[in-house]
């Protein structure tokens, strides 16, 4: 990768990837783009609506960039509100990605997620290969979405990569309307309140992964060496299966008197329960080296200290 445009860039992960493309890549090989405009815009930004069928393809060949970082997309509890617009941004805008990487020759890498996966999906240890019949529409675009890119690598020989990301936790951005969002609020309400109710029931445990882990993943999958991948899209990657009992007992180590209580909400907790409990991430192991570096006790003293600060920021 040497210049790279990103679609969704100022969502959960794009904010934070394009600052760490940016201090790797350089400030001006990186393309940031998203729907809506930044508060404060650092480096280069284009408004993009990835629905519109020209407008990935025209920012990519104005750039003359080598890589899409496909990102803009609705997750997985607004998928459920809103299905249709969900189809219409997560599978047309995908199809006019790779569409523009086909045209213009490029790279191309996005996410799928633990949401492909579905209740009859073996829930321990999930393989790489597996059924996947997915009950919500956002599983449902993100089969589809892993299929497509499998598609254009082999129909147009498009370089196309991605992951399954679990639910992924970090400071920087809020989460976007996922359903292990509640592993983000967890620690915001740790440092305010020294409790939190969730909204998914005791003993639910999914993959999860902090965020550097995640960046690391994807430059480490777009840097490598094509002859070793098997698959390309679509690995399963996690760093830890937890329930929100978990990530209590880890706050309580560090805020002893933290509290954790349940209101149960049905739609995120009937998605949650038909996601796996912990997939298996040897594919992603044995093609590309992906390892994770912080469990959920590094991540929690991490993100206990990030969000002290930012929380102390925000008010002075
Ligand atoms: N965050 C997670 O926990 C997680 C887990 C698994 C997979 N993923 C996948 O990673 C990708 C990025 O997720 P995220 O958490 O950063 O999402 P997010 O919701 O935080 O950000 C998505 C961004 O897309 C933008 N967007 C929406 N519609 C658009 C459009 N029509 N045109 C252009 N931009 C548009 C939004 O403005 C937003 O900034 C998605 O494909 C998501 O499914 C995320």
């Amino acid at each position: 990768m040497k210049k790279i445009l990103v679609t969704g860039a100022l969502g959960q992960i794009g904010s934070e990837l394009t600052e760490n493309l940016r201090s790797t890549y350089g400030e001006d090989n990186i393309i940031a783009s998203d729907i809506r405009r930044p508060e404060q815009p650092a480096g280069i930004f284009e408004e993009i609506d990835v629905t519109k069928e020209k407008e990935i393809y025209e920012i990519a060949k104005k750039y003359n960039v080598d890589t899409i970082i496909h990102l803009a997309a609705l997750l997985s509890a607004k998928a459920e509100a809103f299905p249709k617009v969900a189809w219409e941004i997560n599978m047309g805008g995908l199809v006019n990605a790779l569409e523009a990487a086909k045209e213009l020759n490029l790279k191309f890498f996005t996410p799928s997620s633990i949401g492909a996966f579905g209740p009859s999906t073996p829930k321990d240890n999930t393989p790489q290969d597996t059924l996947q019949r997915p009950t919500t529409m956002y599983g449902v675009n993100k089969v589809a979405g892993e299929l497509l890119c499998d598609y254009y690598y082999s129909r147009f020989g498009v370089d196309t990569r991605g992951v399954r990301f679990p639910g992924l936790i970090s400071h920087v951005t809020a989460p976007g309307g996922g359903t292990t969002d509640y592993a983000v609020e967890v620690y915001y309400e740790a440092i305010r309140k020294k409790t939190y109710t969730s909204y998914i029931a005791e003993g639910t445990r999914m993959d999860m992964m902090y965020m550097p882990d995640a960046l690391h993943a994807i430059v480490q999958l777009m840097e490598a060496n094509p002859d070793r991948l098997k698959h390309r899209n679509a690995f399963n990657i996690t760093a830890m299966s937890a329930a929100p009992e978990h990530f209590a007992e880890a706050i309580q180590k560090h805020i002893p008197d933290f509290k954790i209580d349940y209101q149960v909400d049905p739609v995120r907790q009937g998605i949650a329960e038909s996601w796996p409990d912990a997939i298996n991430a040897s594919a992603a192991k044995e093609e590309w080296g992906f390892e994770a570096a912080y469990d959920i006790d590094d991540m929690t003293a991490d993100m206990l200290d990030k969000v002290r600060e930012k929380i102390k920021r925000n008010s002075a």
